[in-house]
């Protein structure tokens, strides 16, 4: 594997090894667990043109973690304001001389295009392209999931929220068809657009109906960055049909597993009590993100 671009260009196989890989790599730099060294003498970018918390650091630390150098780039502050292009911007930091290059943009096919122009031993990890992909996210979720439920294939995982402008949907769609899960996404009809349903999943726009078939919940943050005004009434209507709260947990099935990438909005797309109450495992998807970035990073430019 050359680049990590998004999860629908990998085979089950394919994630299933790194979803192995990772489990090794899980405290990896922390405790007794030593640092490795896969990555010495290599440098890391970051390049985020977009905001990121959880993203944005575990790739510096898991980089790190392997023993190598990591530079962070954002456009706040940077030549961008000038008018330096992405791509120009990009390949004056590949001359610093860099073997991965991580890159967050919002325009959906930016890490794509980053291939075409970089020089072609530099690895490339899309950490989130616009409303397309976000790879290692869809990676991370599917640890967790396998961690806590000891499989993947045969359960029925809900995709709840914002479908249409969500990466993460994309990417979770991906990889939990080809590990043989079902997927039901959920949402209001104006963010769930009609052709998710050729990538083999059922598509509802009742969260209660739902609630008794679903072992996983993955609640989706509305993209509010991404959207047209006018797509649903009310964060209050939204909350009401689609919000995961105390009465719909008591209505779900009693081990379900709640799923949300972050960054959360309390209130909105879960309630409190269930965001921190023993079926998240939402605290647990940001320990196995860590995991899969080493995982991703030593199997692209690592030395084993
Ligand atoms: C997600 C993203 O940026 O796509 N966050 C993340 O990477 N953990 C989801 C989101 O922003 O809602």
């Amino acid at each position: 594997m050359k680049h990590l671009l998004g999860l629908e260009d990998l085979s089950a196989d394919e994630i299933t090894r790194i979803l192995n890989d990772a489990e090794g790599f899980v405290g990896v730099g922390v405790g007794t667990i030593p640092k490795r060294d896969d990555l010495k003498g290599k440098v890391v970018a970051n390049l985020f043109f977009e905001p990121s918390t959880r993203t944005r650091v575990s790739f510096g630390l898991a980089a790190r973690r392997l023993g190598a150098e990591t530079l962070d780039f954002s456009p706040g502050g940077s030549s961008t304001a000038k008018g330096e292009t992405f791509i120009d911007t990009a390949k004056n930091i590949e001359a610093m001389g860099v073997n991965a290059m991580v890159i967050r943009h919002s325009s959906p096919g930016a890490p794509h295009v980053l291939t075409r122009h970089l020089l072609p031993h530099v690895h490339v990890v899309n950490a989130g392209d616009g409303a397309h992909e976000h790879p290692t996210q869809g990676l991370l979720d599917i640890l967790t999931i396998r961690q806590r439920k000891r499989r993947v294939a045969g359960l029925t995982v809900g995709l709840v929220g914002d479908i249409a402008h969500s990466r993460v949907a994309r990417s979770n769609i991906h990889g939990l068809t080809k590990l043989g899960a079902k997927v039901i996404v959920c949402g209001p009809t104006t963010l769930v657009p009609s052709e998710v349903a050729g990538l083999g999943v059922e598509i509802t726009h009742d969260l209660d109906a739902i609630l008794p078939r679903c072992d996983v919940l993955n609640l989706l943050r509305i993209q509010f960055e991404r959207q047209r005004s006018g797509l649903f009434p009310s964060i209050r209507e939204y909350r009401l049909l689609f919000g995961m709260d105390g009465d719909r947990m008591r209505r779900a099935k009693p081990d379900v597993l709640l799923l949300a990438p972050g960054p959360i909005n309390r209130g909105v797309e879960i309630t409190p009590d269930a965001a921190d109450g023993p079926n998240s495992a939402i605290l647990d998807q940001v320990t196995n993100g860590l995991a899969v970035r080493m995982a991703v990073l030593s199997l692209l430019c690592g030395e084993g």
